[in-house]
């Protein structure tokens, strides 16, 4: 079975992060692009845009206002759910096995994932932090998460593009 991935956002705020979470989503060849828990599509402005490298283009772009309804869709289209998220009991992330279709799920910039929310998901997968630091920022977060989703994978396809330009 071919290794899939979707994104799914959970209340995020900021377009800087939203823009690198996409262009990141893009670089490892995740599938669908998801944003929740709220209630408008996400508009990809300029602030957004700016950091997406506007890669936007090449993503299927999905909006689904409840949260637990985006569980439903994962269910329907047989991902497992992965919250990325700091737990008291974690599993952490280079321990953790991804299942073969797994949607990645990160939270919101100042209050995380929702505990009730999270308690649905199928799996929890906690990034190590060994300084004094609260969290890791939730752009970086969900790019760890896919790179360790593709880690074991061969790499099919050179790196295209105009990356030498990158700004
Ligand atoms: C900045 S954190 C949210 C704030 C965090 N709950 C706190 O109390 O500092 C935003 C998101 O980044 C991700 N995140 C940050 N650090 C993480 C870590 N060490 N392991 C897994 N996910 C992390 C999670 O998805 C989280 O919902």
């Amino acid at each position: 079975m071919t290794r899939k991935f979707c994104t799914i956002l959970h209340s995020l705020k900021s377009p800087k992060n939203v823009g690198m979470i996409l262009r990141s989503h893009v670089a490892n060849g995740g599938s669908a692009f998801i944003t929740t828990g709220h209630d408008l599509p996400w508009a990809f402005k300029k602030g957004t845009r700016a950091f997406s490298r506007k890669l936007e283009r090449k993503c299927r772009i999905l909006h689904i206002p409840d949260p637990l309804e985006t569980l439903n869709w994962c269910k329907a289209h047989n991902y497992s759910t992965v919250a990325i998220e700091i737990s008291e009991t974690p599993t952490f992330l280079d321990e953790f096995s991804f299942p073969g279709r797994t949607a990645i799920i990160v939270g919101n910039e100042g209050e995380g994932i929702d505990t009730e929310f999270l308690k649905k998901c199928d799996h929890v997968a906690t990034i190590k932090q060994f300084g004094e630091v609260g969290s890791l920022n939730v752009a970086v977060s969900a790019s760890i998460a896919m790179y360790e989703f593709n880690r074991s994978q061969p790499t099919l396809n050179k790196i295209t593009g105009s990356h030498y330009k990158d700004g």
